[in-house]
Parts: C-alpha cells; sequence; structure tokens
C-alpha cells in the first residue's frame, strides 16, 4: 500500500486523524503505523452493536451426571481410542487481558501455590498430562498468546521446562488484534505512530491457529476434534476422553462442558436452543421468569452453565471459517493519546473494544452435546484475586480435590 492508498482508504471511512503525526514519524514509525492501518478489518468493525434481538428461546436436551456415571467406561473407551489415533487437540485460550486479576503478567503466570510456587499453567498441564497418562499417548497443546503477552508466555513455558510436557507438542500462536475506537467510532490512538488494538477475543482462536500455518500442521496429524478451554478454569479436565467419547458417540458437530447453575440468578451462561439451534444466553440476556423456570422434577429448566471447555469437529470448524462471526462491543476505559498530543487514561467508559466469542461457534456448529459435570470437581474459575471465582474460592476447591497448594 502506498501513502495516499492509505490516505485515501483512512479517508473514505472518515478515519484520516490516524495520521494527525505522520509526518513526526521515522521511517520505521511510518512503516509500522502503515501495517497496522493495512491490518484493520473494515466492515463491521466500526459499529456500534445494537441490542441484540433473540429468537425463540427453548432448552436443550443434555447428557446429565446420572447418564454419564453410568455410561463413563463406555465413553472413556471411544474416547481413548480416538486421542490414542491422534484425532484430538487441546486448544488453550490465553490471550486474554485478565484484567480483573489485576495482573499485568499472562493469566497462566499466576502463582497460586501456598507452600510453593504453583503456577496456572503449571495446574493445567498437569490436568492434561492426567489424561494423556491414563491414554497413554500424547496429545498437541495449542496456546494461544496475544500480542500483549505473547513473549512473556513462551519465555515462560521455557523457563519451567513446559512443566514436563513434551515441548515438541505444544505449539504456540499470537491472536489477531482488533482496533479500539471512542464513542464516535474514531480510532483511538495509544502513540503517535500506534493504534489502541486489543484482543480480538476468544472466537478469532481457529482464525489466527489457521494463520499461523498450524491448522496444517494438525491436519496432517489427522486431527478430527479440538478440546478448546479457558485459561482459569484449574480444575478442569483437558481432552477428557469420557467427553469426547460421548461427543463422538452423539454424532453432534459439538460438545460443551456444563454445570448445572447453582441458582437462576447466577451469573453464567446458560446453553439453550434459539430457533431450534444451539446457543448460549448470557445472564443478563434472560427474562427472570425464564430464568427461575422449573420442570416437573423441581429442576431449572435452564440449567446448562457453560464453563467454556468445548469441543469442536475439525470439518465442521473449516465451514464455519467461511462465515463471520458476530462482532461484540464492550464499553471500556481505554488510554489514549489526546488530539494535543497527551496521554489521557480515562476515568470513565470513552470507547468500544470488539471482540468475536467463541460461544457463536456453537450456534453455527448446528448441533452440540452439553455434557454434565460435577461442579466441585472440575469447575474452579479464577477471574478475581478474592471472592466469588477468585484465587482463594480456586485454592479451596484444588485442595478438596487433593492437589497440594
Ligand atoms: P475472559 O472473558 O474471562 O477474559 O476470558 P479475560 O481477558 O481472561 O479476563 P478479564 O475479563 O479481562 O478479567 C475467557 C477466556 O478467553 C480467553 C482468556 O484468556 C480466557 O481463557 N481470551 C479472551 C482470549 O484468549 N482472547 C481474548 O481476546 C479474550
Amino acid at each position: 500500500m502506498t501513502y495516499p492508498e492509505m490516505r485515501e482508504l483512512l479517508e473514505k471511512h472518515g478515519q484520516s486523524h490516524v495520521l494527525r503525526w505522520w509526518d513526526e514519524l521515522d521511517d520505521a514509525g511510518k512503516k509500522s503505523l502503515m501495517r497496522q492501518v493495512v491490518h484493520i478489518e473494515w466492515g463491521k468493525t466500526f459499529l456500534r452493536t445494537e441490542e441484540r434481538k433473540r429468537g425463540k428461546i427453548s432448552p436443550i436436551r443434555g447428557m446429565e451426571i446420572e447418564e454419564v456415571l453410568r455410561r463413563k467406561d463406555e465413553f472413556f473407551e471411544i474416547g481413548k481410542q480416538a486421542i490414542r489415533a491422534g484425532k484430538a487437540a487441546a486448544v488453550l485460550l490465553a490471550g486474554g487481558q485478565g484484567t480483573r486479576l489485576g495482573s499485568d503478567a499472562p493469566k497462566g503466570a499466576y502463582d497460586i501455590g501456598v507452600t510453593h510456587p504453583h503456577y496456572i499453567f503449571e495446574q493445567l498441564v498437569e490436568n492434561l498430562r492426567a489424561v494423556t497418562d491414563a491414554c497413554g499417548a500424547t496429545v498437541p497443546l495449542l496456546i494461544m498468546t496475544s500480542e500483549k503477552n505473547d513473549e512473556e508466555t513462551r519465555a515462560f513455558f521455557e523457563e519451567h521446562a513446559f512443566f514436563g510436557y513434551p515441548r515438541e507438542e505444544v505449539f504456540f500462536f499470537r491472536q489477531a488484534m482488533a482496533v479500539c475506537v471512542d464513542l464516535e467510532g474514531k480510532i483511538l490512538l495509544e502513540d503517535k505512530g500506534k493504534l489502541c488494538r486489543s484482543p480480538n477475543g476468544n472466537g478469532g482462536w481457529y482464525a489466527s491457529m489457521a494463520r499461523a500455518g498450524l491448522l496444517e500442521v494438525m491436519e496432517k496429524r489427522g486431527v478430527e476434534w479440538y478440546n478448546v478451554f479457558a485459561v482459569d478454569n484449574v480444575l478442569q479436565r483437558i481432552c477428557d476422553p469420557v467427553f469426547l467419547g460421548a461427543t463422538i458417540q452423539s454424532g453432534l458437530m459439538s460438545g460443551a462442558k456444563v454445570v448445572r447453575k447453582a441458582r437462576p440468578d447466577e451469573r453464567v451462561g446458560v446453553l439453550c436452543l434459539e430457533d431450534g439451534k444451539p446457543d448460549v444466553i448470557e445472564y443478563y440476556e434472560i427474562s427472570d421468569e425464564l430464568a427461575a423456570l422449573r420442570d416437573e422434577r423441581g429442576e431449572l429448566v435452564y440449567a446448562y452453565g457453560v464453563i467454556l471447555n468445548y469441543l469442536f469437529r475439525a470439518d465442521v470448524l473449516r465451514a464455519i471459517a467461511r462465515k463471520r462471526l458476530p462482532l461484540h462491543a464492550a464499553k471500556k476505559k481505554i488510554p489514549y493519546l489526546a488530539p494535543d498530543g497527551t496521554f489521557v487514561k480515562p476515568e470513565t467508559e470513552n470507547g468500544w473494544k470488539f471482540e468475536t466469542l467463541i460461544l457463536d461457534m456453537i450456534k453455527c456448529a448446528g448441533s452440540c452435546l452439553p455434557f454434565e459435570v460435577i461442579r466441585e470437581r472440575e469447575f474452579a474459575p479464577i477471574k478475581n484475586r478474592t471472592g466469588t471465582d477468585s484465587v482463594d474460592s480456586a485454592r479451596e476447591l484444588l485442595k478438596e480435590n487433593g492437589v497440594e497448594l
């Protein structure tokens, strides 16, 4: 792209202010800014999200604990065979910023130990190793980082010798970034030659993995299922053969681990059907009436809380990649360089960050098996330092499950 082409492009989108300090930049700065402009995904990015209109919501049938326990051996065998045949890969989503934890380091590098250092990444690798040991085969572990934490994450794994996992089975890839805009839709600048950008959401994992050339690698290895999971649930089973076996056996295109909601107003997204297709409805989108609805057994009808541990069939993902996932906008406080050249750290929300979400992939997949797990055994998310879903609560749960901290 030439300078006039870039200027024309920015003018067309009402974003010429991005070049305000162009003349002050050195050659490297100019090149870098141009590169950032080239990578902007125009299209829907600059529209503020409209209130999403929901279709007809109805309950989805899932596989509940009682059935899971009854058929555990059968599913384990199917999952184990798939793992031994190299058909499964694990994808760790570690590109988030973990703002609620209040640390600038990668979230997985957080030390949750009590008597000795014990890191979130370490615990996740141990959870995966429990599975690979039980199956007698390793699984490729793909780790999505972001521009902000990539180097640190890689260095952390190196420093800790990959926590004993075979290093040739660990693949890092960076997720793409999306530009941030102010409340009028104008791109914010972080510096004279630098746009404000944030990770483009956990829905970006597949495209980012493909961009890094890893899709080809996985296809060559014969991967048919991807188990995608969040960095912050330290109790989760990764590439769980029972979950994998049940999902394969169901013939459905995807699977989602779910926990039964503790209370109608619990702040967790629930899996349901929207216009007959599986989808996740967020806690703030569901009416009080629906959230509290109970069946003849007295159980909540919309009870399947998602815990961000999904299985996707590889061929379905390929088809999803051709569609555009909806873009979600979140109003945030975004530090920026004001037109007078001063750096501003806003006290109130001043702009929008844009993300695609993995939960939208469930709908795109077309069918999904909600697979119930026991909350106290598999769900210990770390979102905050203290209180609900915190380092403290996760430590308690780990201890209850026999992990020495
Ligand atoms: P969260 O939605 O909890 O966000 O991410 P977060 O960034 O970790 O934490 P807060 O909200 O800033 O405190 C759920 C999962 O999705 C990953 C996170 O790393 C986490 O595993 N994620 C999120 C990404 O990989 N990329 C993103 O752009 C966003």
